[in-house]
């Protein structure tokens, strides 16, 4: 005290550094700020002090005698001695927040602790006064190691723990596994629900879907924000955290957490906290993946990088393939190495090359199946890359790039004067080795899946109603899957017009979507978005018996009803309402004729 810029003579007793145990019953209010001033060596108790008494007054205020002369003032301007005090007190209690945050930082390590420790020590006894909680608040937010008592004694009070400063939550947490998940938990809900809301959003967009956004923009998401800022520093907490997300991957199998995963990291990442990024064997790994993911193509440069890394895995280290094939079985990881896998194909096409001898292609295909094979990998936590099949590099690509070919030939050939063939009709069938490779191989299928988008975003409709056959039955359903389906639905909108034509519709929901609506509520969800959007494009006899297929169950939950409701709503919009029906025969009524100049 005294060294805050205001002196209180006469109390020696004032401040924190006083009082063992004597404070207590002294609670709240006006009555703390006695402690302060010289009302503490008094010891009147409120209560009993007659209210107008001067000497009471003159006893109990700041004993201060140039404030004597000017306190009149105050009574004159009718400014009561409570608001004069507590505005004392507050800025006292300013300048003593200012005081511990610059003891934290001053001085010797060692030192600076021991003050802060002992301020601790003697002001936590009056930590549940709430004019005076922010100061014990401050100290213990300042103290790289709060006692254990004390942090017990917090822990112990619902009110206490909610006032603590994060710093301190962190120090009660790293030994409270259960309590830290119960402050996690709803932190992955939250961020569940919002990639799901984002797969199934309603609005759906040519220039916008869920793997639109950056890295760095998903990063500054709230959940990962408030994830990150509650890990801190702390290796601990940040491992426990990762390995919430791995009992939750395996039992959930759900794939965000794993995007979770990454992004947690590489916030750290960005906020350079080296003390987690070092000790976190993905860390390169991750970050050299985000820059090919913020590219949305791996290059040579970075395949290289991340091949290092791969190889790099050492003996006795295993189970670090566990978490990178975590990392690469992101979505947005997924896609990337996914998109670029197709691109390698058509250059390939191109360069006259079998895929066995691009090194980079069968690189991308090592991650792609270190990351298919995450959830097996976690589960029978055997941690060894999987094997490739090599019919899929031998077999299954080479099929695909002869699908590349047929486009190539037919476009060739559309353009050839062809009066003696006769038009050269598209190539209708799929080799059944093809539908075979996506019932039967994860990689293949994803691939195929992809190679799919890709020829939807090129809308090319004659390849996409050869192939949509092969997707009704696919490796674990994946063509049913949320994020296929997202983008498709997506990328469907480029082939708007072909709606209009009764086999593109027969072949695309009879023939796809409509063949999994009744076992899979997604799906059901996928349709009605997309007829949400297009609706207008189908033809009214299609339209009207879709909606009849499409009507929900009574096992539909609410988001299907929900959504038919709206499609419903709209086609009603559609319809010329009754009133318009009865009034057209006015409209046949002869029609005044209106001279126009040239009759003249
Ligand atoms: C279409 O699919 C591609 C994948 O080939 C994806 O990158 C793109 O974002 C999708 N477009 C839309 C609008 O969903």
């Amino acid at each position: 005290q005294g060294r805050g810029g205001v002196p209180i003579p006469g109390g020696g007793s004032g401040g924190v550094g006083n009082g063992e145990g004597e404070v207590h019953g002294w609670t709240g209010g006006a009555s703390s700020s006695l402690l302060w001033f010289g009302g503490w060596q008094s010891r009147v108790t409120p209560h009993l002090a007659p209210v107008r008494c001067l000497c009471w007054q003159t006893e109990n205020g700041v004993l201060l005698p140039s404030l004597q002369s000017a306190l009149p003032f105050l009574d004159l301007h009718g400014t009561p001695r409570l608001e004069f005090h507590q505005s004392v007190f507050d800025e006292l209690r300013e300048k003593l927040l200012e005081r511990v945050s610059a003891i934290a930082l001053e001085g010797k390590l060692e030192e600076r602790y021991k003050k802060l420790e002992d301020l601790l020590e003697k002001s936590f006894s009056l930590v549940k006064m709430p004019s005076i909680q922010p100061v014990v608040m401050c100290v213990m937010k300042h103290l790289p190691k709060v006692p254990e008592k004390k942090l017990k004694l917090v822990m112990a009070d619902k009110d206490l723990y909610k006032a603590c400063a994060v710093e301190v939550k962190r120090q009660i947490w790293q030994d409270n596994q259960a309590l830290f998940g119960d402050e996690v938990s709803p932190l992955l809900k939250q961020y569940i629900l919002e990639k799901e809301n984002i797969l199934f959003s309603n609005d759906i967009s040519v220039l916008h879907n869920f793997f639109s956004p950056s890295p760095k923009t998903r990063r500054q998401g709230e959940v990962v924000q408030k994830l990150t800022q509650m890990i801190g520093k702390n290796v601990k907490l940040y491992d426990m955290v990762l390995q919430f997300l791995r009992t939750l991957f395996l039992r959930t199998r759900n794939v965000h957490y794993c995007t979770l995963r990454a992004e947690l990291l590489m916030s750290l990442h960005d906020l350079e906290v080296n003390e987690i990024c070092n000790v976190d064997p993905c860390h390169k790994f991750t970050w050299c993946l985000d820059a090919c993911i913020r590219e949305k193509f791996v290059d040579n440069k970075r395949a290289r990088e991340l091949q290092g890394f791969l190889d790099g895995v050492k003996k006795g280290q295993e189970q670090v393939l566990g978490d990178l094939s975590m990392i690469l079985c992101d979505p947005f990881a997924i896609n990337t190495l996914a998109l670029s896998t197709i691109r390698h194909l058509q250059d390939l096409v191109g360069q006259d090359t079998l895929p066995r001898e691009s090194p980079d292609l069968l690189l991308l295909l090592r991650m792609l199946s270190l990351g298919q094979g995450a959830w097996d990998m976690i589960d029978s936590q055997v941690f060894k890359e999987p094997k490739m099949e090599a019919e899929l590099i031998t077999k299954f690509l080479p099929m695909l790039m002869s699908f590349v070919v047929d486009d190539h030939t037919f476009n060739v050939d559309q353009k050839l004067p062809s009066e003696e063939k006769g038009p050269i009709p598209y190539p209708s069938t799929i080799p059944e080795a093809y539908t075979k490779f996506l019932q039967e191989n994860r990689i293949a299928c994803e691939i195929g899946l992809y190679y799919i988008l890709h020829i939807t975003k090129q809308r090319n409709k004659n390849a996409f109603l050869r192939l949509l056959p092969a997707l009704v039955e696919t490796f674990s359903d994946l063509a049913f899957g949320d994020i296929f389906l997202h983008l498709l639905t997506g990328n469907l909108t480029l082939l708007g017009d072909e709606f209009a034509l009764e086999e593109f519709c027969t072949s695309l929901f009879d023939g796809f979507f409509l063949t999994a609506c009744s076992r899979k509520e997604n799906v059901h969800r996928h349709v009605l978005r997309l007829l949400l959007h297009l609706h207008h494009k189908v033809a009214p006899a299609k339209l009207e018996s879709l909606q009849k297929a499409l009507e929900p169950t009574k096992q539909s939950g609410e988001a299907v009803k929900e959504l038919y409701n709206q499609l419903t709503e709209k086609l009603e919009l559609r319809k010329p309402s009754p009133a318009e029906v009865t009034e057209t025969p006015s409209m046949e009524l002869p029609l005044p004729t209106v001279p126009t100049p040239a009759s003249r």
